[in-house]
This record gives structure tokens, sequence and C-alpha cells, in this order.
């Protein structure tokens, strides 16, 4: 028999259900209204890529037993190259999205859920109100059709909700349940490198959740925990990989590229290998890097993506090698765990892929010294305008950036910038806790750091090349460079951890034409 607890819950009440000690997710019976549509974006005829996406209940198996009940995205392709959409089956990912710069793509997204929702593509520079701001949300029964050309270089984005409702942000919640899934952006300059792709190409997706019982995903609690947990954000029992427990998987003496997505609400990696071999980074959010850069280990935050080349050609046959998230401190909230659960403190290690050498072969592939030609990183200088950002405690209520918490498409007179113009925007972080600090609709690049009490995750930090989140560390500022381009409108800037940004760290800000 299908159980179908809880849920209404889900729609209406806003924040969480007030049951201990969690509780779950859905199954939405009725209450779905005639579909109506809205047109956004582009409106040309002409299409490269025309996709329908479907947010809709599920249920899969993600533990062995009992199914999980979970909300997904799922896609058909109306037109474009048939490698355009992977599914995932067996997962509540997403199917994975490729896409070619340039394209020009429809999408239409129906809303089949018992609440609103809106689909964000992450890391994407597209105009304003494809974007999926909580200011144009798709109801229940609604069919909202985006389009939008694709502008940026070649890279890993995802996409993910980004629902925000009367009483708090939905983003938290509807993630957890299943609604994020993998872009990828392909182009010329990228293939040229002949990067190791199909087979030998891994994506991961890190996560982390936590199951009762028969299986059911619970969030945050809603007892005498959920201040505490709030503040540093949801950290579940268990690490999932591409939505499934972490496995080993075969492997052969070849060169490997790892695309790491962190699609969790809060936790942060800090990846490494575990015979200690440095982690090779070629890329980060908006794409390559200049060049390939060795650290000892690889910090990724919440919404973070990392471009990592391994290569296992000196492997022997029979080895295995593991990618683990090793330990670390990160201030006040280090060692912590959610209240009365199970949940992995923040920093704990733990392993996340095993990699096990099953197959000799010669293969003959470098990795480039130089990783393409490259964007022109932003221009600044002693005149370039800089903007402050101040990330402050509010007394049980979160935080705040500038005093401000969300208040909708609601910009202050300090949050419009000029379509056309570079600034530096400077994020002074004075809290004992990192935050992950994302803006919409552009890619920046980080000017430097400074401050910042935490050198436990510092030497993994990939500060070059293009990013659209950035890890604000304890007490540092931290200096980005952006150039507003191409689209003028409305904004948004957000710390990335999840609830953070649902209990209100999260501000418009508007590109003025
Ligand atoms: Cu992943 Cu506002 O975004
Ligand atoms: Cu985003
Ligand atoms: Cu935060």
């Amino acid at each position: 028999v299908h159980r179908r607890t809880v849920l209404q819950a889900a729609a209406g009440t806003g924040f969480f259900l007030a049951l201990s000690p969690g509780f779950l997710l859905t199954g939405c019976d009725g209450g779905v209204r005639a579909t109506e549509s809205v047109t956004l974006g582009l409106d040309s005829e002409e299409y490269d890529v025309e996709l329908a996406l479907r947010a809709t209940p599920d249920s899969v198996s993600i533990l062995p037993g009992t199914p999980s009940e979970v909300w997904r995205y799922k896609a058909e392709l109306l037109k474009g190259p048939k490698n355009t959409l992977t599914e995932n089956t067996n997962s509540y990912l997403g199917p994975t999205i490729r896409l070619r710069r340039g394209q020009r793509v429809k999408i239409h997204i129906h809303n089949e859920l018992p609440e609103d929702t809106t689909v964000h593509w992450h890391g994407l520079h597209v105009p304003s109100d494809v974007d999926g701001q909580p200011r144009l949300p798709i109801q229940p029964g609604e069919t909202m059709t985006v389009g939008f050309d694709v502008w940026d270089r070649a890279g890993l984005f995802w996409y993910h909700s980004h629902a925000h409702g009367e009483r708090g942000g939905r983003v938290g919640f509807q993630s957890y349940a299943g609604l994020a899934g993998l872009l990828i952006v392909e182009d010329d300059e990228e293939a040229g490198l002949g990067l190791p792709s199909g087979d030998n190409e891994l994506l991961l997706v890190l996560q982390d959740r936590t199951f009762a019982g028969a299986n059911e995903l619970v969030y945050l609690d809603g007892g005498m925990g959920a201040m505490m947990d709030r503040m540093h954000g949801f950290l579940g029992d268990r690490i999932l990989v591409n939505s499934v427990p972490p496995a080993t998987r075969k492997v052969a003496t070849r060169p490997y590229r790892i695309r790491v997505l962190n699609g969790s609400n809060a936790r942060i990696y800090k990846l490494a290998w575990s015979d200690g071999r440095p982690v090779t980074v070629i890329g980060a959010d908006g794409g390559l890097l200049p060049e390939p850069e060795d650290r000892p280990y690889a910090t990724l935050a919440p919404a973070q993506r990392l471009d990592i080349w391994l290569d296992l050609s000196q492997s022997q046959p029979g080895s295995t090698l593991e990618l683990i998230s090793d330990s670390f401190q990160a201030g006040m909230m280090g060692g912590m765990g959610m209240m009365g659960s199970n949940a992995l403190p923040l920093g704990s290690r733990f392993t996340l892929v095993g990699l096990e050498v099953a197959e000799s072969l010669e293969v003959n592939e470098q990795l480039p010294a130089q990783l393409g030609q490259q964007r022109q990183r932003i221009l600044v200088g002693s005149n370039t305008r800089i903007r402050t950002f101040e990330l402050r405690p509010v007394m049980m209520r979160g935080f705040a950036i500038n005093g401000r918490r969300f208040e909708g498409p609601h910009v202050a007179d300090d949050e419009k910038v000029r379509l056309g113009d570079t600034e530096i925007w400077e994020f002074r972080n004075n809290t004992p806790m990192p935050h992950p600090m994302h803006i919409h609709g552009l890619q920046f690049n980080i000017v430097g750091r400074r401050g910042g009490n935490s050198d436990s995750l510092q030497q993994g930090l990939v500060d070059s090349g293009w990013h659209d989140t950035v890890l604000v560390m304890p007490r540092e500022t931290v200096q980005l460079a952006m150039k507003f381009e191409r689209f003028a409108g409305l904004f948004i800037y957000h710390c990335h951890n999840m609830e953070h940004e649902d209990a209100g760290m999260m501000r418009y800000f508007q590109v003025q034409g």
C-alpha cells in the first residue's frame, strides 16, 4: 500500500512541517488547476532546442528497500540533437541537459507539484524574466515557457528550484526533495582540447540526506533544534553521490575528467584523493581555468562546481583510489551536527567515490598546459567603483546583507547598477560562519581576499577563472570583479546555503539599462 503521509503540509504550511523527528515528503493528490500558460523571453519562431520539463512527484529507489517519495524533474526532447537530454534513471536528479554555446533554447516548464515552483538556470547568463526568480512563480497546474540563447562559454551549470513563498523560501525544501539537475554547456574552444569524454568523463553530484525508517526523506525538524539547524543549514546523516550512496566504479589506466557539483543544501566538501596525490583542478563554475592548478585538496561550497583531471595511467591494475571529503574545521560551526540527529557534522571525513582500476590501457592523452583561449579577465583599477556588502547575524532570524533581508523585488538605492559598468563587489563576512555568496546572471572574477580566521579550507579555494559562487570564510572580506552585460533588469544575489537563503539572506539588485 502506498503511504501518503504528512504531505498536504508540504504545500501550504510554509516553513517545513512541525513533526518530529522530521517528516517528509510528498505525495500530492489532486488539487491541480486547469493548465494555464505564460511565455517569457525570446519570441522568435526559430529554436535549435525545445524541451518539455515537468516538476513532478515521483518515487525512486535511493536506498535498498522501499522507494522514497521525491519531487523531481522529468524532461522530454521536442526538438534538437539527441544528446541534449540524458535521463538519470533510478535517481531523483533531473535529466542532464547538454547545450551548445550559441543555441537558441525553448523550455516548457510544467508544474505538477502542489505548490508554486520556479526553475533557475544556475550560472547561466540569461534575461531576468527567464532566470527562474521567485517573483515569477509557476503555480500548480501552470505551464511557463521560457526562451534564451546560450551565451556562456563551456562549463558545468545546474538547474534547480528557486521558489519563495509568503512565509519564507522553499529552495531548501524543494531542492532537497529532488528538484535539481545538471546542465552542461559545450563550445568549440573546449571541444578543441579533446578532454576525456563519454565514459571517461564522470559527472558527480554531491548531496547529503537523512532518511527515516521506511526510507522517507527527512528535512528540517520543526522542533527545538530547528533554530540551530537553520543557523548552519541542513546537514544530512549520509552522503549521496548522484542520488545514491557512494559506490565503487571500475576504471582503466587512463586519464579522466571528473566534474563535480556540490548540490547540497549547506554542506561544504574538502575534496582530496585517498593516496594523498594532489587534486588537479582544470575548471570551476564558469568553465576551464587558464591553466591546470595542483592543490593538496579542493574546497567545494554549496552550488559550486569543479572540473578535475585525474590521470590513472600509472596506476596498478587491481588498485583502488578514493575521492574523499577530508576533515576540516569551519569556524564556530566546525564539528557541529544537526540537533538530535545522526547527521554527519560539517567537516567530517567520508568517502565519495571509489575507483577500482580494472583495465589496462595504453592511452596517450596529455593534460594540456594551457586550457585553450581564455575569456579575458575583467579589468579593474583604482577608479573601479567598490560596492560593499556586509554579512551580519540577525538575532534569531538568520543573517542579513547590509542589514537587510529578503523582501521580494524591492531594490534599495545601493542595489542599482548600470548596464555596461564594471564594479568590484566586496563581501565582508562579520559572522562566525562561511557563506557561499552567489550572484545571478553573470560570472565574476575573484580579485582577492583578506582577513579570515580559518586556514583549514584555505589552500583548497580555487580563486582563478570564472565563478558565480564564492565561499566567504568567517571574518573574511572577499572582492569580486563583475561586469553587468547584455541584460538589464532585476537579478538576485544571495547566500547559497539554502537554509540561509530561505531565511532571508537574499536580495534583488537591478541592472539599469
Ligand atoms: Cu543556485 Cu539563486 O541560485
Ligand atoms: Cu543562480
Ligand atoms: Cu550563508
